[in-house]
This record gives C-alpha cells, sequence and structure tokens, in this order.
C-alpha cells in the first residue's frame, strides 16, 4: 500500500535515470516507482512499487492512486446507426 507523507519533492540527481511513464487512455498513468506525489495542498504521497498506478479519473477511493475505479464507467447506449437492427 502506498505511504503518505508531508514532504517536499526531493532534487533529481542530473544523471539519474529517466522514469519510464505508460499512459492508459481509459485509465490510470503507469510509473516506475517509488514515486511521490504532491497533492493540491502541498503535502506528498509516496508509493515504493516497482510499477505505480497514478488515478487520472478521479474516481478512486485511494487517490492519487489508481483501485480501478475507473472501469465502473457506465457505457453509453451506441449511436442509432450502430445498433442491431433486429
Ligand atoms: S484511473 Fe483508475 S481509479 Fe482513476
Amino acid at each position: 500500500m502506498p505511504s503518505t507523507s508531508d514532504r517536499g519533492p526531493r532534487p533529481v540527481p542530473a544523471a539519474a535515470p529517466a522514469r519510464r511513464v505508460s499512459v492508459d487512455p481509459q485509465g490510470p498513468v503507469l510509473v516506475e516507482g517509488p514515486v511521490e506525489i504532491v497533492r493540491d495542498d502541498g503535502t506528498v504521497a509516496r508509493s515504493d512499487r516497482f510499477m505505480v498506478a497514478v488515478c487520472t479519473c478521479r474516481r478512486s477511493r485511494t487517490y492519487p492512486w489508481c483501485d480501478t475505479s475507473h472501469r465502473r464507467r457506465e457505457r453509453a447506449d451506441p449511436p442509432p446507426e450502430d445498433r442491431d437492427p433486429r
């Protein structure tokens, strides 16, 4: 489980390896951990996991971490031309 602290972001060493980030358009942003996220109020949430799923839909109960709540999105009815005429 990710931890939370009130420490600010740390400076990144010049020779630090690049972080790899994957964006799922229907879900979270996957970031190679460890990760620290500065919230709007200035507090910092930290996760030491190998891969961290950061919520982009803001539906997560564990925000800023993805809890898969994005999957519960209601699907809109298909447009009339895509419906089965039967
Ligand atoms: S992206 Fe997964 S809960 Fe928000």
